[in-house]
């Protein structure tokens, strides 16, 4: 099977490492890609939010199935072009991707299916922003409805800076808070069958101890040792099932990775938010731990046979990835920096810990950052406790000017305070 991957951070690296150790795939293509994903799959130029030319790129490739990674290309409607040209595509369709594109359509479908999620309103004027914000009170959750690349959310107890991001959006959900451990769940759906992947935790804030900014995810771990051993059951019932159902019945069927960003409340479990493909970090640790081939799997769901699909299979083993940012990130991260240790890490004798490539780009010889998040350090161990130690000796040999990591992912997890 010929295979093509569209977009260039590490959750794509991620997506094209387990791909290229399945013995399916005969050819693996990402495009744009970056300096890692180098060298698991052959790099291609193209505008990822160009439908028409990924449509014809896979179409000169004679790819049996294409791979659509982050969201503006699917908000922007490429897995339909590439549809269209008659190739089997892993993503939903523009129509349907609006559960993430836009909040306050997201909110419409929960509520028409009955998924637990915070109180709402969606506001388009001051008056009806004071009045939300009034009526839910402090902490303020304030998020602009349409995608902003994980900047469009405020969770803030100041009123003025609540509104003040409330006012500088076209149109705003502003929500009740929610109050709880948060958990990501993705799910494969080809529309009607939805097979839950294992949850993991992503860590959103820039710095120990969860303060600082938000930002795209610093970090993530799978398993969750404390979650309920019922919580995958309770999701696909409640959730993930209802949502696909709806947005079949509404004629605008969801296929691909369905997201559940969820929040474990003393009342339940809630919705935060839905993503409409694949989780960045979180899926670095989650395909680190499945050993079913995936490409099958996502072939399946592209062609709507994913009621054929076998059970699949995980490592009992747990993962974790640790982001290495640039320096200032999330405000302006400065890019252009020599990036140190990738060959040491490779060379040493350790297959468990491996560098994913987010933001980088080959500049002759060298290797440099290209963006805020540069690289996300795996590893996996018979526990939390293993592969975060394995993580973190990774993270220690890389030398880049100025980055920052957390050195907390998963610690509290793996029961180390
Ligand atoms: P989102 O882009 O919707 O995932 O929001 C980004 C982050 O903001 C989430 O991961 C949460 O940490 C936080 N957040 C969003 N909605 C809520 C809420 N209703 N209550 C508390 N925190 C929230
Ligand atoms: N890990 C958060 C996201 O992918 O949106």
């Amino acid at each position: 099977m010929k295979v093509l991957v569209i977009g260039g951070g590490a959750r794509e690296h991620a997506l094209c490492r387990s791909l290229s150790l399945d013995p399916a795939v005969s050819a693996l293509y990402c495009a744009p890609g970056n300096a890692g994903i180098a060298d698991v799959a052959t790099l291609r130029p193209v505008d990822a939010l160009d439908g028409d030319a990924v449509a014809t790129l896979a179409t000169e490739l004679l790819a049996d199935l294409v791979v659509v990674g982050p969201e503006a290309p699917l908000v922007a409607g490429v897995a339909d072009a590439v549809r269209a040209a008659g190739i089997p595509v892993f993503g939903p369709s523009a129509e349907a991707a609006q559960l993430e594109g836009s909040k306050a359509f997201a909110k419409d479908v929960m509520a028409a299916a009955g998924v637990p999620t915070a109180r709402s309103y969606v506001c388009t004027t001051p008056e009806e922003v004071d009045a939300a914000l009034d009526a839910f009170g402090a902490p303020y959750v304030v998020k602009d409805d349409g995608l902003a690349a994980g900047k469009g959310v405020v969770v803030t107890d100041d009123l003025a800076a609540a509104r003040a991001h409330a006012l500088g959006c076209d149109r705003v959900v502003i929500e009740e808070y929610l109050d709880g451990p948060e958990v990501s769940l993705f799910a494969i759906t080809d529309g009607v069958t939805v097979v839950p992947l294992q949850p993991a935790q992503d860590f959103k804030r820039a710095l120990d101890g969860d303060q600082g900014p938000n930002t795209g995810g610093m970090g993530a771990y799978s398993p969750l040792p404390w979650a309920d051993p019922k919580l995958v059951d309770e999701v696909m019932e409640l959730v993930l099932q209802p949502t696909v159902d709806e947005l079949r019945r509404r004629g605008t069927p969801f296929s691909g990775l369905l997201y559940a960003g969820l929040a474990i409340t003393g009342r339940g479990t809630r919705v935060i938010e839905f993503n409409a493909r694949f989780g960045d970090p979180e899926t670095q640790v989650v395909l680190a731990r499945l050993r079913t081939p995936l490409a099958g799997v996502l072939l399946n769901a592209a062609n709507g046979t994913l009621d054929a699909q076998p059970p699949l299979v995980w490592r009992d083993d747990a993962a974790v990835t640790v982001v290495i940012a640039s320096h200032n990130y999330p405000e302006t991260p400065r890019t252009g920096d020599r990036i140190e240790g990738l060959i040491e890490v490779a060379a040493e004798d350790e297959p468990d810990a491996y560098v994913l490539h987010a933001g980088t780009r080959r500049e002759g010889d060298a290797v440099v950052s290209a963006g805020g998040r540069v690289l996300s350090v795996t590893a996996t161990g018979s526990d939390l406790a293993q592969a975060r130690e394995k993580a973190y000796t990774a993270v220690a040999r890389i030398r880049l000017d100025g980055s920052q990591h957390r050195t907390d992912i998963a610690a509290k997890a793996a029961g180390l305070g």
